[in-house]
C-alpha cells in the first residue's frame, strides 16, 4: 500500500461530470487531496458531460459541493478551483470524442490521463469505444464505477470489451468500500496481531454477521436502482468484498497481486448461492426515526408494481479449510432504522458450562465499518458483590476516540492510489466475475419479494435464516 508520495503528474477526465457522484464525491476527495499536499505537483481536472457549461460554471457549480465540507477553507479553493475544467461532449456516437484531445492540448493537460467513468454503467461500454477510437489509451489508466456489468454473462462481456483497449494494469474497478479505514484495518487487525488469527477459523467461530444497514430511501435514483436492486448494488460487491478480507488466507506480501490472488480464492471457495437461503424484501411506507417516508413503489423513477429488492438476506458458506461450516449471514437494506455497518463474529461457547447454564454464549467481535468506527468485544465478567452473577461486558476501541479525528473518505484514498497506479484496493477482473457467479442461482430464480415497513429491520422471514432466530445487531 502506498506510503505518502506524490502522483506523477497527470490529467483526471472524468466522464459524466454533471452527475451527483462528482459533486457529492470526486470533486471533495480531489480537493481535500490538494488540501493535504497529495496531488501530484501537476495535475488538471477535466470534467466531460453533455450539459453545455463554461469551465467557470463548472468551478462555481463544484464550489457550491465542496463549500458543504467542515474542513473547507477558501485559500486552498483559490489554488485548486483553476486547475477544474470542463469540456462538453457526449459518447454514444462514432467518434464523438473526436474533439477531446485537442481540448485537453489546449489547456495544457497534463499527458498522462486518468480516465474516470462516474456515468451511469450503460454508458461505460460506450467510452471504453470511443476511447479506442481516439486511441486515447496509451499510458493512460481508466477508473470504472460500480456495478461492473448486471450478471456474469455481461461481466464476461465487458472484461473483453475493456481488454481489447485497455490491458488489466490499466483498470481500476472501483468499490468505495475498500476504500473504507474501516475495512483495510480488518487487514491490520488479523495480520498485525498474533492474538486474533488463530481464533480466526472454524474451530472457534461459530458465525459470521455482516449488515449493511442504511436509513434512506433510493432517493432521487430511483431509475438506477430500477435496474440494480440490493443484490446489485450491494450484495455483489461492497459485502462480497468485505467477506474476502475476513476470510483470506495471510497474503505473502502486501504486493497488489499478492493481496488479491488471496481475495479471489475465499470468492473461489464461496457456495453459489442457494436461492432458498435468501429473503428479498421491498419498502413499503413508514416511519423512519421521525420522518414519515413513502414506498419504494411511490419513489420517482419507480415501477408502480416495481418487483425490485430493496432489502436482500442471505445465508453463504465459503468451502475453505479454515471456515468449513461456518455459516455467514449476510444483509443489507434501504430504509431500515439507521444506517450501520457492521461485522460481528459470534464464538463458540466455552466447552464446559461452569457459569452459563442454558445461556447462549456472549463471546462476540464486532467490527464497526461505519458509523462510529471502531472495534467492539464482548465477554462475560462477574458482577460486584457476593454472589457468583454474571453480566455481558465489551471492551472498546472507538476510532475517532482514539485517534481524535474521523476517519478520511473513502474516495480520497482510492483517487490517489488510482493516481498512483497501486491496485491493492481494486477489485481484479477475475473477482468481479466470480462474484456474479456467487450470486447467479438466485439473480436467476429470485425468491418472491416479501414487503416490510420503512423504519423496520426488514421481513421477518430474515430472522428465519439466522441461528438463534435475531440478527445480533438488531438489539430488538
Ligand atoms: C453505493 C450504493 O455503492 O453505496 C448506494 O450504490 C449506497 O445505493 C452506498 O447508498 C452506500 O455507501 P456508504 O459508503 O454510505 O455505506
Amino acid at each position: 500500500m502506498s506510503p505518502r508520495r506524490r502522483p506523477p503528474d497527470q490529467t483526471i477526465v472524468i466522464f459524466g461530470a454533471s452527475g451527483d457522484l462528482t459533486s457529492r464525491k470526486l470533486v471533495p476527495a480531489l480537493y481535500a487531496l490538494h488540501r493535504d499536499g497529495l496531488m501530484p505537483q501537476e495535475w488538471k481536472v477535466v470534467g466531460y458531460a453533455r450539459t453545455p457549461r463554461t469551465d467557470d460554471e463548472f468551478r462555481s457549480d463544484m464550489r457550491s459541493a465542496v463549500e458543504q465540507l467542515p474542513e473547507f477553507e477558501d485559500a486552498s479553493w483559490r489554488t485548486f478551483a483553476p486547475r477544474l475544467n470542463y469540456v462538453t461532449g457526449t459518447f454514444a456516437e462514432r467518434k464523438a470524442m473526436a474533439h477531446l484531445e485537442r481540448e485537453l492540448n489546449e489547456r495544457d493537460a497534463p499527458p498522462r490521463r486518468l480516465f474516470y467513468c462516474g456515468t451511469p454503467p450503460s454508458a461505460f461500454e460506450q467510452i471504453v469505444r470511443r476511447i479506442g477510437e481516439e486511441q486515447l489509451q496509451h499510458g493512460a489508466s481508466i477508473v470504472v464505477e460500480k456495478p461492473f456489468g448486471s450478471d456474469l454473462a455481461s461481466a464476461r462481456r465487458l472484461n473483453t470489451l475493456v481488454h481489447k483497449v485497455f490491458s488489466e494494469d490499466q483498470v481500476f474497478r472501483i468499490d468505495h468500500y475498500l476504500g473504507k479505514e474501516t475495512v483495510q484495518n480488518i487487514l491490520v487487525f488479523r495480520f498485525s496481531n498474533g492474538m486474533f488469527e488463530p481464533i480466526w477459523n472454524r474451530r472457534y467461530v461459530k458465525s459470521v454477521e455482516v449488515t449493511v444497514a442504511e436509513a434512506d430511501g433510493v432517493g432521487h435514483r430511483g431509475s438506477f436502482y430500477e435496474e440494480a436492486g440490493a443484490l446489485r448494488d450491494i450484495v455483489q460487491n461492497h459485502i462480497l468484498q468485505m467477506i474476502t478480507i475476513l476470510g483470506m488466507e495471510p497474503p505473502i506480501s502486501f504486493d497488489p497481486e499478492a493481496l488479491r490472488d488471496e481475495k479471489a480464492k475465499v470468492l473461489a471457495a464461496v457456495r453459489p448461492v442457494d436461492p432458498a437461503y435468501v429473503v428479498r424484501g421491498q419498502y413499503d411506507a413508514g416511519r423512519v426515526g421521525r420522518s414519515t417516508v413513502t414506498g419504494y413503489r411511490q419513489e420517482q423513477g419507480v415501477s408502480a408494481r416495481s418487483q425490485v429488492e430493496t432489502y436482500v438476506a442471505m445465508k453463504l458458506w465459503v468451502d475453505t479449510w479454515r471456515w468449513a461450516e461456518v455459516p455467514f449471514y449476510v444483509r443489507t437494506g434501504k430504509r431500515l432504522p439507521r444506517r450501520v455497518t457492521e461485522v460481528t463474529m459470534s464464538f463458540h461457547d466455552a466447552p464446559h458450562i461452569l457459569f452459563r447454564q442454558g445461556r447462549p454464549s456472549t463471546n462476540y467481535l464486532t467490527i464497526r465499518i461505519q458509523p462510529d468506527e471502531g472495534i467492539r468485544l464482548s465477554f462475560d465478567a462477574k458482577s460486584p458483590g457476593p454472589d457468583m452473577r454474571i453480566t455481558p461486558v465489551d471492551m472498546e476501541f472507538s476510532y475517532s476516540r482514539w485517534f481524535d479525528v474521523e476517519p478520511p473518505e473513502a474516495y480520497e484514498r482510492l483517487l490517489r492510489d488510482a493516481m498512483l497506479g497501486d491496485h491493492t484496493l481494486f477489485p481484479r477482473a477475475d473477482e468481479v466475475e466470480r462474484s456474479w457467479e456467487v450470486l447467479g442461482p438466485a439473480l436467476e430464480a429470485p425468491p418472491r419479494l416479501r414487503r416490510y415497513a420503512a423504519g423496520s429491520w426488514g421481513p421477518d422471514a430474515a430472522d428465519a435464516l439466522i441461528e438463534p432466530g435475531r440478527w445480533r445487531l438488531d438489539g430488538r
